[in-house]
């Protein structure tokens, strides 16, 4: 009995399984449609890249998708219902005799969602290849009714662009596909920006808030409104945005999220793995995102532990599950009324910063001040930033609330939180609540939409236990062909391996064994540089790339610590950076595998005169770029210490690449004073006269560095060249740069000292206008006191000036 019934099922499999099989084709007539209950009724790609079907969301919730298959797991690049997922039972999707394509739901009367015919042509719905879905007509002169790429949801593939119409809008969390809290969009000056959106707040946090779109580099005349990626990784924008991702010229797959966390990110599909990897991202620092941690809440990084957030002293968590609901408070709001009279004291939070609802901004001389202010305020004032400005005042700003609040170690600002004297001094409570992983994707719960039975009816059940029996069948086939292959994985030990070897893909890095670099490196016998703590040697991995590997001379360095600093030097992305692949850590070896640079290093290209004026130039604003990134845009601590020619690198484009960053220790702001920069570092020539003078060590040194190079590539003469062109004594850091600054202030005009200092080597073949700027900014970077210098960003400003106002003069 029980193999007869067997024998039954498994012919009825069988039977739905060839009924399926058919279908497996990249178009969907008029008149037929797709069901909900047939896991194979999907429209494959003719390259078999993307299916369209029904997507599982929830307990019995399916939305219709398209998704890219390749990849270990379907990635979902498209829903056409996102916020309304339709029952298991009955769904499907129609393309009716008349050309409408309707989802239709269970017992829903109204469509969640349709698309109706405008054409008088018959239609056709089709997936094609790039993984667009397309209404279209079938006839000689093929005209797309409606398509997928025109609606994007959070996703963005090659050939699709981000329009005033097309936005993109993230998930909710990464299980939970409903529309999220931010979005990328075209505002209504014609700028690319990213919105937080939430049910309470929301604010503009990409570019800067604080910053004019042109401050940020955008333009905001250009009307057209459109951004694309293109396949070798170049992404641009008619707002004048664009970027390059870090394996840019690259022909791979390649795609842009609007991702859950709220940052941007462009991924590249790695064929080996299987795996989307990262290659570009807005935020390095995913604190500056908005709308994190909710009211009263303040969200810390730390690159190992990731992203935390916390409670302000006298807040608590609101909803355990859900950090964005933010603290509340747990004194009465009342108690901060004037009413109460004194009762009422300030916390000092160091480097911490809140963003936006200000009652007002105040130009104050004290804390005292700014928080007098704040009490005159009285219960509308819920604390106080404060920040020092450059031109010696301060910026006091009331906050009506407390949102948007990040704690970081680059943040030069303070926050003075406003509380009952008695919750102040209550040493009960912690000045932090303990931090935790934020729980954002924590918040996915399952959906309960279970079918209404209709009424009982004797065929009717029979044929619901037969498809229940069917269904049981098919997953034990999957529970086997699973088991299957989970066993034969496992004894493919290589795999496994594998696997764990590409656990930190994501952000873009592996580890290696010693003996597979061993092997790459010819023994380590190839060796290509010395220097900066370790050797250099060429490799070549057993994919084929070329690598520089780099063996460290760090003999006292546990394990851990290492792989701390490592995994936040693999987290640093940047075109003007050079790209580490991995690591090894094995025993007393500790190696850093590099991108290799076919073009060597700029001190090799000045020293054989193989760059003309427009590749230094962009070497110089390389360079800068590459080092604002370092000092400002991921976390400060990340300086350099050691800028040189040795250390610039050149790629095919003669496009720079900083190398050896982020080998100076980790620095937390107490050993940034005192211990862990003790000891000299640098290159003589490069160095800046803190190291000398023993002073405190900022990222003004890179900034006198950098300074120096400029210089260099100016002149075509080293620091050590020029010592011996100038007896007159003196400090030797100091003596390159009087000597230039000499030249300058002694010649009658701009064109005798240009004249005097330019390199020789260019043959005069150089534009005025730019190297006397280039000059004057390198002036302004080795000035004594680094207070007077600029930062790396300003460096980079000044230079896009001098280039514009090049390219803008008619020659
Ligand atoms: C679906 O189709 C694939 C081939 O396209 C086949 O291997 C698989 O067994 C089918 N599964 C079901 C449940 O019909
Ligand atoms: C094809 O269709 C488009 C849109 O309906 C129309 O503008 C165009 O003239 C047609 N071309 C031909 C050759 O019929
Ligand atoms: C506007 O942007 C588009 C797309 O980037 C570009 O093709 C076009 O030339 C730009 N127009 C102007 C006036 O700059
Ligand atoms: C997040 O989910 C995990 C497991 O699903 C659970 O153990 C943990 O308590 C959750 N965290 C929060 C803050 O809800
Ligand atoms: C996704 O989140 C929304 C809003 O929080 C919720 O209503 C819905 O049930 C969630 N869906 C799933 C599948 O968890």
């Amino acid at each position: 009995m029980k193999i007869q019934s067997c024998c039954f099922f498994f012919f009825l499999f069988l039977f739905t399984n060839t009924i399926s099989l058919s279908s497996t084709t990249n178009t969907l007539q008029q008149g037929s449609s797709l069901s909900v209950e047939k896991p194979n009724d999907t429209l494959v790609s003719s390259n078999r890249d993307f299916s369209a079907g029904f997507f599982p969301v929830g307990d019995n919730a399916f939305c219709f998708s398209v998704y890219f298959t390749k990849s270990k797991q379907p990635l979902v690049v498209w829903m056409a219902n996102r916020d309304q997922p339709v029952n298991g039972k009955y769904s499907k999707l129609s393309l009716s005799k008349y050309g409408n394509l309707i989802l239709t739901d269970a017992k829903r009367k109204k469509s969640p969602w349709s698309i109706s015919n405008t054409s008088p042509f018959p239609l056709q719905l089709k997936l094609r290849n790039n993984g667009n879905l397309v209404l279209e007509t079938v006839n000689s002169n093929v005209t797309v009714i409606w398509q997928s790429f025109d609606s994007p949801t959070d996703t963005l593939l090659l050939g699709q662009q981000v329009t005033e119409q097309a936005s993109l809008i993230s998930s909710k969390s990464e299980k939970n596909y409903s529309t999220g809290f931010y979005k990328l969009y075209f505002d209504n000056d014609n700028a690319l920006r990213l919105l937080f959106k939430g049910p309470l707040l929301s604010s503009v946090y990409w570019p800067a808030p604080w910053q004019l779109p042109i401050d940020a580099g955008r333009s905001t005349y250009n009307v057209s409104k459109t951004a694309q990626l293109d396949s070798l990784g170049h992404f641009i924008s008619s707002d004048a945005f664009e970027f390059f991702t870090s394996d840019y010229p690259k022909r791979v797959r390649r795609l842009l999220k609007m991702d859950h966390d709220g940052n941007f990110r462009a991924y590249s599909f790695n064929e080996k793995t299987k795996t989307w990897e990262v290659s570009w991202q807005a935020f390095p620092e995913p604190c500056s995102v908005h709308g994190l941690c909710g009211e009263n809440g303040i969200c810390t990084y730390h690159p190992v532990n990731g992203r935390t957030c916390y409670c302000l002293k006298g807040y608590k968590l609101k909803n355990g599950n859900d950090w964005r609901q933010g603290c509340e408070p747990e004194f009465k709001p009342s108690d901060l009324s004037c009413n109460h009279g004194e009762s009422f004291g300030f916390l000092h939070l160091q480097n911490m910063e809140l963003y936006g609802y200000d009652l007002k901004v105040v130009k104050v001389t004290s804390v005292k001040q700014c928080q007098q202010v704040c009490l005159d305020l009285c219960e509308k004032c819920k604390g106080v930033q404060f920040k020092f400005n450059r031109d010696s005042t301060y910026d006091c700003f009331p906050k009506s609330l407390l949102v948007n609040g990040r704690d970081s170690h680059n943040i030069d600002g303070d926050v003075y939180l406003k509380l009952p004297r008695v919750t102040l001094l209550d040493s009960t409570m912690p000045v932090k609540h303990t931090p935790m992983k934020c729980s954002i994707e924590n918040s996915s719960q399952t959906l309960n939409r279970f079918y209404e039975k209709p009424s009982k009816n004797s065929t009717l059940s029979f044929l619901t236990w037969v498809a229940y029996g069917i269904g049981v069948f098919e997953i034990s086939i999957v529970f086997f062909v699973w088991f299957f292959l989970f066993r034969t994985n496992k004894n493919h030990g290589d795999n496994v391996d594998q696997i764990q070897r590409h656990l930190l893909s994501a952000t873009g890095f592996q580890r290696f064994s010693y003996s597979e670099l061993k092997i790459a490196t010819e023994g380590f016998t190839k060796e290509i540089g010395r220097g900066g703590g370790g050797v250099v040697y060429k490799a070549i991995l057993d994919d084929d790339r070329v690598a520089a590997v780099k063996q460290l001379n760090v003999a006292d360095q546990g394990e851990a610590e290492f792989l701390a600093e490592i995994s936040t030097i693999g987290m640093l992305n940047h075109m003007n950076l050079i790209d580490m692949w991995g690591y090894c850590v094995e025993g007393k070896h500790r190696i850093l595998v590099y991108e290799f640079m076919e073009h060597g290093s700029l001190a090799e290209k000045l020293s054989s005169n193989s760059l003309d004026w427009n590749k230094r130039f962009n070497v110089a604003l390389g360079t800068a770029k590459g080092l604002a990134y370092l000092h400002e845009e991921c976390l400060e601590w990340v300086l350099h210490c050691d800028v040189k020619p040795q250390n610039i690198l050149l790629d095919t484009n003669f496009q720079p690449k900083v190398a050896d960053f982020g080998l100076s220790k980790l620095l937390n702001r107490d050993e940034r004073v005192s211990s862990a920069f003790s000891r000299i570092r640098g290159t003589r020539g490069y160095m800046a006269p803190e190291w000398v003078y023993n002073l405190r060590i900022t990222s003004k040194v890179d900034v006198y560095s950098y300074g120096i190079v400029l210089l260099e590539m100016v002149s075509g003469k080293s620091p050590m060249e020029i010592h011996s062109l100038d007896n007159s004594g003196g400090i030797e850091h100091q003596r390159m740069v009087s000597w230039f600054m000499d030249k300058v202030k002694n010649a009658p005009t701009t064109m005798v000292w240009i004249e005097e200092i330019v390199d020789g080597n260019l043959e005069g073949k150089y534009d005025v206008n730019q190297v006397e700027n280039l000059v004057r900014v390198a002036l302004k970077c080795v000035k004594d006191d680094m207070n007077e210098r600029p930062s790396m960003s300003q460096v980079v400003e000044m230079l896009l000036q001098s280039h514009e106002k090049v390219r803008g003069q008619p020659r």
